[in-house]
């Protein structure tokens, strides 16, 4: 392969086209608010897929949603090289996360077309649907039937807080395509994205050469306590559903800080019913969300949670149901594909380490069917999640580029 200067992608139309593509569902606050299958999903999607065919791509959807826009190969029998990521945000999310890495293999794409290189393979970038998980639980869920996690009509039933199902709303915004999920094969796949936590901005690194994933658990509680007037009952009877649940969230802050340094635990959203002032919380609907590197660790989180939420149950006077609703363990990345990126990053001359993903992406699931590794960028203040997520152009050109390469390693250049 040459190592040319030359091979380069164009970092400027990689930046104006994340900027193009942050004005569908822009905040505020400067950041984005696409929910995964709403009508600027749909938005999203189609400037993605004008794009690609502008590229010269073919693009292939299947029945998850999933978009496959391929760049064919002199060898087109051949597998994939597949990159890619997710356009769904956060409700307060960012302008990058997910959004980098779909776009980034687009501008793979462009820039082979630019540079005149066939590649043996052929190339394919990737929207996976839903990979947030923030509308429809669980995340990353449509990459986890394309991988045999989930089965289809698990991926297509998943319901969001009105009722509105993935299938339904796939069809509502037309995106349900014919295509089978799954089942062929991919030679390799690289994943594109911010870091989305502080460490590489703090040790001024350009690239993190991710080698691992760490896994994650996930919970539904539904606390139930009863429903009376806030003024007549006493203190030493009431049964507060909303009193067990905030313990609850001490508990788990606590399982977390006990699996320190890297275990996480969090409690991101809590529904109180009636939600009256003036009414003592009768039922709490509330999430869970564990993570660590080691299984091991990530059960024991498990174990310390459940001892504490009953003795909670028991002082608090209500009921706790604990359903672990997901469970995606930690992931070794592919050696090969790890060395791929390291390579690139070295000829390319960048800062970098090795590092281990705090996320979930959809490389996780991907990784279970083919050769897998994930490229990080630093991102400011390793602020994400948040719409003040930001990130440097030279940051994202960087990772462009070491995509680039890596691809063009396992791809097989021919010209
Ligand atoms: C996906 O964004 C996650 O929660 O890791
Ligand atoms: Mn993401
Ligand atoms: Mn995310």
């Amino acid at each position: 392969m040459s190592e040319g200067h030359n091979l380069a992608i164009n970092g400027d139309r990689l930046w104006d086209s994340l900027m193009e593509m942050a004005k569908i569902g822009a905040t505020e606050k400067g950041g984005n608010c696409r929910l995964a299958l709403t009508d600027l999903d749909r938005e999203g999607r189609d400037l993605f897929v004008a794009w690609c065919k502008a590229a010269g791509c073919t693009i292939r959807i299947d029945r998850m949603g999933n978009i496959f826009a391929r760049r064919a190969g002199t060898n087109d029998d051949l597998p994939p090289v597949m990159t890619g990521s997710h356009l769904d945000t956060q409700p307060t999310g960012g302008r990058f996360d997910g959004v980098y890495g779909v776009l980034a293999g687009l501008e793979v794409i462009r820039s082979l077309n630019d540079l005149g290189i066939a590649t043996e393979h052929p190339v394919e970038a990737v929207v996976w649907t839903n990979e947030e998980g923030s509308r429809f639980a669980p995340a990353m869920v449509a990459s986890g039937v394309f991988a045999g996690a989930f089965d289809l009509e698990y991926g297509l039933s998943r319901a969001d807080v009105d009722g509105k199902t993935m299938g339904e709303e796939l069809e509502r915004i037309g995106y349900a395509g014919p295509e089978e999920v799954g089942g062929r094969e991919i030679h390799a796949f690289f994943e594109t994205h911010i870091e989305q936590g502080p460490i590489l901005e703090a040790e001024e690194k350009e690239i993190g050469v991710v080698t691992d994933a760490q896994g994650q658990r996930w919970y539904e509680l539904n606390v139930t306590g009863q429903e009376s007037h806030a003024g007549p009952t006493p203190m030493p009877i009431r049964k507060d559903a909303l009193l067990g649940a905030s313990r609850i969230v001490d508990l788990v802050n606590k399982v977390g800080l006990d699996h320190g340094p890297v275990g996480c635990a969090t409690v991101g959203m809590m529904q109180v019913h009636p939600n009256s002032r003036n009414v003592i919380p009768g039922h709490v609907f509330m999430t869970i969300d564990f993570r660590h590197p080691d299984a091991d660790q990530l059960l024991s989180m498990d174990r310390q949670m459940r001892e504490g939420v009953a003795e909670i149950a028991a002082r608090s006077r209500v009921e706790v149901d604990v359903e672990e609703i997901w469970h995606s363990p930690p992931v070794p990345f592919d050696r090969s594909c790890v060395e791929a990126v390291a390579r690139a990053t070295a000829e390319l001359g960048f800062s970098s380490r090795e590092i281990v993903s705090g996320a979930g992406h959809d490389a996780c699931y991907i990784s279970r069917v083919a050769p897998t590794s994930m490229i990080f960028i630093p991102c400011i203040d390793g602020i994400s999640h948040n719409e003040v997520e930001d990130a440097k152009p030279e940051w994202i050109h960087a990772g462009g580029n070491v995509l680039l390469r890596a691809m063009l390693a396992k791809a097989g250049r021919v010209a």
